[in-house]
């Protein structure tokens, strides 16, 4: 199977995830796309959707699917969203598309959250897959700095401006053994909008493509 066939079929098993007549939340990237894909044969059974990025919204209204404000809606069963990274412990490094921090804040009101990946993104510990840091332009100097001392070689990525007008520094060579102690200390440096992190909320249930079919890994305790 490629790795397209396989996102395709984890993006198909999470229609099994969304709750029937409410909004469902829809995160970004190629994987989640093929959801919004599948979502669209479905569309007549779900209220609408509100989505992490503008072009995750721009593909649910080309489908007919009607997006919301989050500030418009009160109850978000179900967040489904892919990871660049994720562990057993369901802890990710998200944002490789640049679309973390609406990812983050929708992931924090939804009910649960169904990560979908194929199985190259199930990492033994984070960091292989540089932690992008959303940041105010003027901070990106100093976080940079911090991000130095703590053995991380910062990258800006180059030409990219998030859909709330922040930049980007992506991190390269951490090591993460404790994803959710180094997410709380990234947010307390100021100028830091969000990092890609997402061990403190991090996913409820893992639909990992696999060549054998869809393997289910739901978060313990
Ligand atoms: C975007 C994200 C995506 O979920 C992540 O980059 C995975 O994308 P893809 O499904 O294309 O591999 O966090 O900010």
């Amino acid at each position: 199977m490629t790795q397209d066939e396989l996102k395709r079929l984890v993006a198909q098993e999470a229609l099994k995830h969304v709750v029937e007549d409410k909004v469902v939340g829809v995160g970004s990237g190629s994987t989640v796309n093929l959801f919004i894909d599948a979502l669209a044969s479905i569309k007549g059974r779900i209220e609408g959707a509100v989505a992490a990025s503008e072009a995750s919204a721009e593909r649910l209204r080309r489908h007919g699917i009607r997006v919301f404000d989050l500030n418009s809606v009160a109850e978000l069963p179900v967040y489904v969203d892919g990871a660049d990274e994720v562990t057993e412990h369901l802890h990710m490094v998200k944002g490789g598309g640049g679309a973390l921090t609406r990812e983050k804040i929708i992931a924090a009101v939804a009910a649960k959250f169904v990560c979908i990946c194929d199985a190259s993104k199930r990492v033994p510990v984070l960091g292989k897959f540089p932690l992008p840091i959303e940041v105010i332009p003027m901070a990106r100097s100093y976080l940079g700095r911090e991000m130095l001392k703590r053995k991380a070689q910062p990258v800006l990525r180059e030409g990219f401006k998030t859909d709330n007008g922040n930049l980007i520094l992506d991190c390269h060579g951490l090591t993460i053994l404790d994803p959710p102690a180094l997410e709380a200390e990234l947010n307390q440096i100021p100028g830091v909008v969000t990092n890609g992190l997402f061990a403190r909320r991090g996913a409820d249930v893992l639909l990992l493509g696999a060549p054998g079919g869809v393997q289910t890994l739901k978060r313990k305790g």
